[in-house]
């Protein structure tokens, strides 16, 4: 992951560093840093740990200088302490570096062996000693940049800047996303257009195997052949604006209060409430527009949460438009060797739309010529950008590492999806169709009834706070649910949480029920109500201590004592999914409060993830 921020200007750059890399601190905060170059001299403050310790030391120890690279870190090789903090040097040639490179072994053992001296444990700091070899070997600061890219493997996006020459800096991409910026007598490069939104809405994109030469008033383009390159310069819709809380006490709760509003605003997108009908907004460069009644297979592939609204939708296809789902985690699709079906469509799902595997696992089904669709947040992602057909969420900026609005706002998107593929295929007749529809347009106002029982949740995830596990139970699609809802608790609150298929209990997880064990269960009143009952009996049975969310129909047949009650509005069962997931997001939420953690910032995590 990481956050790389590069800006050949006019003027002071480590505040505008500073200021963007707040913008890409999504990706990493294990460490930051900036390097500017001032009078002949390269420099460089660095600090563990969150921005805001960067910020102080160069309050502290101000950086002068119209050059600079920045850099925020989401530590692979080598602890987030100082030493590993980007930028890194080697001579007169600094670097900052997002992603892995792969060969770093055999290239710090080739270059420890010609002398050079490692300061930290990162595999960056080989490509700092690889340039300044270039160097040394009598090669031109452009010339050495590239002798060292064409050395690396893996996946980067790089920037590197040479202390004799304050008009260049050299960016290179293969992988990760690559912004350059174009701003009046300026240049500017970073990890996306959003970070560079204060300076400039005029981007280009580096395309794989790109390196460029960036001056004030000149930027060189080179594809992986080393042909000059001409790549369209866009206007970037990102916003220059930094989010802020409002007034909430975290991004994350704020978020979660956002949802009723984006949902509506997604749903809007794909369903046209005064006809009652589907009406599928494909935002693709796309001639040959998607359609479901030629698909025999429709495999969705993606990361985390997305994956898990991915897996609930499974569901959906399969029953609503009898299309056959495969559901894979990206890190295991891309080297699973999937037969793919001729007639296949490939979802690929990503907030960010930049997951290194996600994008692998598209590019696997791109080579073996699937059509490809992609639900994203970010519409300039390079998922998207990759993609025949888009669908955007519009979730708007999601902040909170951990993610809800964007969760819900997809499964808005699936659930159009496959209604929309059930009526293309058949399955659902108008009558059926309107009834979902209007289904969906309630999900919104129910989403805001269940804001409601944020008090009630929040004394329920107390008792949370502090046990060493926690297991969620669902069946059906609440099963996915339950998934996401152990996922949150873990990312949050570094509980261990486990999510079962609630009839798969008797198989093995039973075993953990103790005093000791709280088992949240979701389980509005629906055809299979009454077996996960009894499941529920069978943890009472053995003291487990349940937290059941469900409807007033299932909070009075229960007839359970033991069992502490979330009751949520009778709803349609199609919309339950995006519904229930506000309890289980503020049940995570209140347990992290309760217990201190940090909640936008979980430890060791990232938002986008662009490595392997
Ligand atoms: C990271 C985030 C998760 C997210 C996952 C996939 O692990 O912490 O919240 O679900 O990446 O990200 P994407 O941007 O592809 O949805």
């Amino acid at each position: 992951m990481c956050g790389i921020v590069g800006i050949v200007g006019t003027r002071p750059v480590a505040p505008l560093i500073v200021d963007a890399l707040k913008r890409l601190e999504y990706r990493g905060y294990d460490s930051a840093g900036v390097a500017t170059i001032e009078s002949g001299v390269l420099d460089r403050r660095r600090a563990e740990g969150k921005l805001v310790n960067l910020q102080d030391r160069l309050d502290t120890s101000p950086l002068s200088g119209r050059i600079g690279i920045g850099h925020t870190r989401w530590a692979t090789h080598g602890a987030p302490i100082e030493i590993n903090a980007h930028p890194h040097f080697s001579g007169g040639v600094a670097v900052v570096h997002n992603g892995i490179i792969e060969n770093f072994r055999d290239l710090r053992a080739a270059l420890e062996a010609d002398g050079f001296v490692f300061d930290s444990q990162t595999d960056t700091e080989v490509v700092a000693h690889l340039v300044e070899k270039g160097l040394r070997d009598g090669l031109p600061p452009e010339e050495a940049a590239h002798y060292a890219i064409q050395k690396l493997s893996g996946a980067f996006a790089l920037a590197v800047m040479f202390k004799n020459d304050d008009n260049l800096i050299v960016a290179a991409r293969n992988g990760p996303p690559l912004a350059i910026g174009h701003g009046q007598g300026e240049m500017y490069l970073g990890s996306d257009a959003v970070a560079l939104a204060p300076f400039t809405n005029r981007i280009t994109y580096l395309e794989d195997g790109d390196w460029a030469v960036i001056r004030r008033d000149e930027l060189t383009i080179f594809d992986e052949h080393g042909e000059a390159v001409k790549r369209q310069q866009q206007l970037s819709v990102g916003s220059a604006l930094l989010v802020d809380k409002g007034n909430h006490r975290h991004f994350m709760l704020k978020e979660i209060y956002e949802q009723p509003e984006v949902i509506g605003h997604t749903l809007a997108n794909y369903v046209d409430f005064n006809a009652e009908k589907i009406a599928l907004r494909d935002m693709g460069d796309n001639d040959n527009p998607l359609d479901f009644a030629k698909l025999d297979r429709l495999n969705i592939t993606a990361c985390g949460t997305a994956y898990l609204a991915g897996y609930l939708a499974k569901y959906w296809f399969e029953r609503h438009a009898r299309l056959p789902v495969d559901i894979d985690v990206a890190s295991e699709f891309r080297y699973r060797e999937v037969p793919l079906s001729k007639n296949g469509l490939s979802l690929f799902i990503s907030q960010s739309g930049e997951t290194a595997d996600t994008l692998a696992g598209l590019k696997y089904c791109e080579e073996h010529g699937q059509k490809l669709a992609a639900i994203v947040n970010v519409r300039e992602s390079t998922i998207a950008r990759s993609s025949h057909s888009v669908f955007p969420t519009l979730a708007g900026p999601e902040i909170g590492v951990a993610s809800t609005k964007a969760f819900t706002c997809q499964l808005a998107v699936l659930a159009s999806l496959a209604i929309g593929a059930g009526v293309q295929r058949g399955h659902i007749d108008p009558a059926a169709e309107t009834e979902m529809v209007r289904a969906l347009a309630e999900a919104p106002r129910y989403a805001n009834e269940v804001l409601k029982l944020e008090d009630e949740i929040k004394d329920l995830a107390h008792t949370l706070a502090n046990k060493q596990h926690v297991l969620y139970l669902g069946r059906d699609t609440n099963y996915p649910l339950a998934m996401e809802g152990a996922l949150k608790l873990k990312e949050l609150s570094y509980i261990h949480a486990e999510a079962y298929a609630a009839g798969e209990l008797k198989h093995g997880p039973i075993a953990l029920i103790d005093e000791e064990m709280p088992v949240v269960v979701i389980a509005p009143h629906d055809r299979i109500f009454e077996k996960t009952v009894s499941n529920m009996q069978e943890v009472a049975a053995r003291g487990g201590k349940i937290i059941l969310i469900t409807d007033p129909k299932g909070a009075a047949e229960v007839g359970m004592d033991e069992a502490k009650v979330i009751v949520m509005p009778e709803m349609p069962e199609i919309i339950t999914p995006i519904v229930y997931a506000l309890p289980i997001q503020m049940l995570a939420y209140h347990t992290a409060v309760h217990m201190g953690t940090d909640v936008d910032q979980p430890r060791n995590l990232a938002k986008s993830v662009t490595v392997e």
